[in-house]
């Protein structure tokens, strides 16, 4: 793994967009994204640039079971709203939360994946260490599957709801074994509610446990921290 430590937020998004920014240049076609906070700064910044991604497919990590688009809080209108309503890319693709039979579009979304192999992954990395939505304790050979999240995630994703009723309690995710095939990985991880989170999957044992760990095993990883979040290494 090779670490990039920043200043902030900002100068993390900057540094993120620089190698995206390479890896297009050297003929990256895929991009797997991510929703959270953790993106927005790099978001913003290809918002903000002349980057054509006309000809660039990407493929989301996961998506709420259950949010029509029109919710804001579905990860489809939040990736319009950060990135693809300002910036076309010649296709993306999210799971449908609201399809009829989830297990179906399960296996719609593993065809993509598999017809689409992803170039540049970029990450963010939940509290308890979980990377798209697979929570602690999700096997490490899994593909995209519907997940029951986990009480600590529905709480720091409560934030972004009125209620935490409202947040939803199941997710389709891209599995772990989805993600580790990924050319390169791209995780960036901002404050200090994260440093614990980092410096496992850093420095600890690899364990389904700290779903992150298994990045220790990709052979081409890049993490920028921020000082809050690498506080801890
Ligand atoms: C969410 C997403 C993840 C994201 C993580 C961290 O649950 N499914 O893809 O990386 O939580 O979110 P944030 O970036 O807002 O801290």
């Amino acid at each position: 793994m090779k670490i990039i430590t920043v200043k902030d937020e900002l100068a993390g998004g900057k540094v993120a967009f620089e190698i995206l920014s390479e890896k297009l240049a050297a003929g990256a076609k895929t991009l797997g994204l991510a929703t959270g906070s953790t993106p927005l700064t790099l978001y913003q910044e290809i918002v903000n640039s002349d980057l054509d991604f006309s000809d660039v497919t990407s493929i989301n990590l996961d998506e709420y079971v259950g949010l029509p688009a029109e919710n804001e809080q579905s990860y489809v209108a939040f990736m319009r709203q950060h990135l693809f309503d300002a910036k076309p890319f010649k296709q993306n693709f999210l799971p449908d939360g609201l399809a009829q039979d989830l297990q179906v579009e399960v296996e719609r979304y593993d065809a993509i994946i598999d017809s689409h192999p992803i170039d540049l992954q970029i990450l963010g990395i939940g509290r308890n260490g979980h990377i798209g939505f697979n929570e602690p304790g999700t096997p490490f050979d899994m593909t995209t599957h519907v997940v029951d999240l986990a009480e600590d995630t529905i709480q720091a994703n409560s934030r972004f709801f009125d209620s935490i009723d409202q947040v939803p309690k199941q997710a389709v995710s891209m599995g772990i074994a989805s993600i580790m095939k990924s050319k390169t990985i791209l995780l960036l991880a901002f404050g200090e509610q994260k440093a614990d989170a980092v410096a496992k999957m850093v420095n600890g044992p690899v364990t389904e446990d700290l779903p992150a760990s298994i990045l220790q095993k990709h052979a081409d990883v890049i993490v920028i921290a921020d000082e809050a979040a690498a506080s801890k290494l």
